[in-house]
């Protein structure tokens, strides 16, 4: 496996994989692995002849600084982790390679409405920044395919649309959530949660799996499936952030018209925000 920071060399090999006829697939990350991760290298694998994974905490999609700072840094285990998954090469760039003329000064990409609802209301220019970054990191390594877990199901979305408005050639794999035993969605937050809170932190799903029962018996009941799931969320020890329930494909209002909708859920245990999510189909 191929570790590199610049451009330049990821560009070199990605050129050497493109003479050779190999299919690229990609996974970009910000680091701190778990086997979530490693089912998307697994999935883009599947679908390319090698795969290149990047490891960058991205300044660009964090609103507080203190979160940037905070988020784990672990690449020696991360390099461990993808070396043992076949990965081809991980490019790993510092900040100053991703944005040398800084974040003020930087070219973006947005992608209207799918950025400001929903999550992206209550996290201003936190999808401009993933948009921008997966922009960049899809022109250095040109991929033929790259995947991307549906527990960050707007992100999925946002991704999808900007690759097709901007007419990127490059087919989008999303993977379904991988969780533990309990339910659990994994997640790198996962870590920072005390023994107690992993005890309780289970409790997220089962509410919102419950909050699917509840749809498909009143699909059109949006409001109340979800002032039920707040109720329930908070008698499992968490505080509910988030809780939307939108047509699958749109992400907007359900409607009698929906075939799929899905069920977004955000809620605090302790100082860690958990997010899951799931797709209930109605027709
Ligand atoms: O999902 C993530 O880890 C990030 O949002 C991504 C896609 C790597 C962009 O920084």
């Amino acid at each position: 496996m191929q570790t590199v920071q610049l451009p330049c060399e990821l560009r070199a090999q990605i050129k050497e994989y493109k003479r050779q006829g190999k299919r690229v697939g990609f996974v970009p990350t910000m680091g701190n692995l778990h086997q979530g991760h490693l089912t998307l290298v697994e999935r883009a694998k599947e679908h390319a002849d090698v795969v290149v994974v990047s490891i960058f905490v991205n300044p660009m999609q964090f609103g507080n600084p203190d979160d940037l700072n905070n988020y784990p840094r672990t690449l020696e285990q991360d390099l461990a982790k993808l070396e043992a998954f076949g990965t081809a090469m991980v490019f790993t760039p510092t900040p100053e390679v991703i944005y040398p003329k800084g974040l003020e000064n930087q070219t973006f990409v947005e992608v209207p409405k799918l950025s400001s609802m929903l999550e992206g209301a209550s996290r201003p220019g936190h999808f401009r920044g993933v948009a921008t970054i997966v922009t960049k990191l899809f022109n250095l390594v040109q991929p033929d395919v790259a995947c991307f877990g549906e527990k960050d199901f707007q992100q999925v979305a946002v991704i999808r649309q900007m690759v097709e408005d901007l007419a990127m050639d490059i087919e989008i794999v999303p993977v379904p959530t991988v969780r533990e035993q309990d339910n659990l969605a994994m997640s790198s937050r996962n870590n920072r949660l005390t023994a107690e809170e992993r005890a309780i932190a289970p409790g997220l799903s089962k509410v919102m799996f419950e909050m699917a029962d509840e749809l498909l018996k009143a699909p059109l009941e949006t409001q109340a499936v979800i002032a039920k799931g707040e109720q329930a969320i908070k008698a499992a020890g968490m505080q509910a952030d988030e809780l939307f329930i939108c047509d699958a494909l749109t992400l907007t209002e359900v409607t009698s018209e929906t075939e799929e909708a899905v069920i977004l859920v955000a809620a605090f245990l302790g100082s860690v925000r958990l997010i899951d999510n799931t797709v209930v189909k109605l027709a």
